[in-house]
């Protein structure tokens, strides 16, 4: 048995990673890490998780076997580091690091631990995104020439409301662009997906923004990657769909499109199909997340020391890189 810590209480964290670490076998969730008390205490409560610590050196110390780190981006970095120190092996949420220095740095101290890092794409381990893979791999639809992978939605919108019933900013949304927008929070996940589908990496890559809302980072991009093996993948994401509509709305789908047919997975109808010169094959639908999938897979390379499903430091560090320049490289060249 595994004995994990968690550092980070967060939403992800209370809905994601601490129920899948919890009906892992082979894992338990021996403690949690989170500077705010009050998140600390509140979820040591509701998931009688034994031992909860406000001091990080205390969690380092309490007898882990690995560190899940369900942070905020801008904290994996120093997260990282103080695993490293400590010889434990890690599962860091997606994005790895904020830029590709910190990544770099990360990577770098994890290998003279001597411990493994992964980073945590939830999105691969979805029975279709799995099934998707098998597909491509098989040549189901030929040779697969062109991906479009889709998610334009409002992140919960622009504004809530406050105790007292007045129109304040929603918090989330405003954390997650101000540390870079959409392509480098969700976004990486579906750079992830291509790679992982396609087994080819990313050559070079292009993108483009817009800017529906008032942040320094384009609320709305597309970026255009170019893969080894010749593929092109298209990644459009928003955080600004229906923003500040009554109603949410999503648009959620991957469409792979090969020389003898096409894959489409449309989250929103809940429909998972192939097209191809024998006709439409339908497959069963599942979610687009799948936290207990990673989990098992996270278990089984703490036991044997690999794993050809989990994304490496190394991938994750060039996905943060792309969906960093890319960003970067909308901002600089912004018109009007
Ligand atoms: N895989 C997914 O589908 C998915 C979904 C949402 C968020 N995320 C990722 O998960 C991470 C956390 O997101 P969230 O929405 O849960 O954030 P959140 O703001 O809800 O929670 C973050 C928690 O971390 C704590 N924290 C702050 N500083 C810390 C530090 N230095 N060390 C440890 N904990 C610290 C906060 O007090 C808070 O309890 C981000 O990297 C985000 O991109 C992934």
């Amino acid at each position: 048995m595994k004995r994990i810590g968690l550092m980070g209480c967060g939403m992800v964290a209370q809905y994601g990673h601490i129920p899948a670490i919890q009906a892992v076998p082979g894992l338990i969730l021996h403690a949690v890490f989170d500077p705010n008390e009050d998140n600390l205490r509140r979820t040591q409560e509701k998931f009688g998780i034994p031992h909860g610590f406000t001091d990080e050196e205390a969690f380092f110390k309490c007898g882990l076997d690995g560190v899940s780190i369900t942070s905020p981006a801008p904290c994996h970095h120093a997260n990282v580091l103080h695993a490293a120190a400590h010889g434990l092996p890690v599962l860091c949420e997606k994005p790895l690091a904020t830029n590709r220095t910190e990544a770099e740095e990360m990577i770098a101290a994890m290998k003279t631990a001597s411990a493994s890092l992964y980073s945590g794409f939830c999105y691969r381990f979805s029975p279709c995104a799995l099934k998707i893979r098998e597909l491509v791999r098989d040549g189901a639809i030929g040779k697969v020439r062109s991906l479009r992978l889709i998610y334009n939605w409002s992140l919960h919108g622009k504004f809530t409301t406050d105790a007292a019933g007045n129109r304040i900013i929603q918090k989330r949304r405003e954390d997650r662009m101000l540390e870079g927008g959409p392509m480098v929070d969700c976004g990486t996940h579906q750079i992830d997906l291509a790679g992982f589908w396609l087994g080819s990496p990313v050559r070079s890559f292009n993108a483009h923004g817009a800017w529906v809302d008032d942040y320094e980072a384009p609320d709305h991009m597309w970026v255009h990657l170019d893969h080894e093996n010749g593929a092109h993948t298209v990644v459009e994401i928003s955080y600004s769909y229906h923003h500040t509509a009554k109603n949410n709305r999503s648009e959620f789908t991957y469409e792979l499109i090969g020389t003898g047919g096409v894959i489409r997975y449309n989250r929103e109808t809940e429909r998972f199909t192939m097209e191809t010169g024998d006709g439409l094959q339908e497959f069963p639908f599942a979610p687009e997340k799948n936290f207990e999938g990673m989990y098992e897979e996270w278990a089984r390379a703490l036991e044997s020391g690999a794993s050809a499903l989990l994304t490496t430091g190394e991938e994750g560090q060039r996905v943060v890189e792309i969906a960093r320049q890319a960003t970067d490289g909308v901002i600089a060249s912004r018109h009007g």
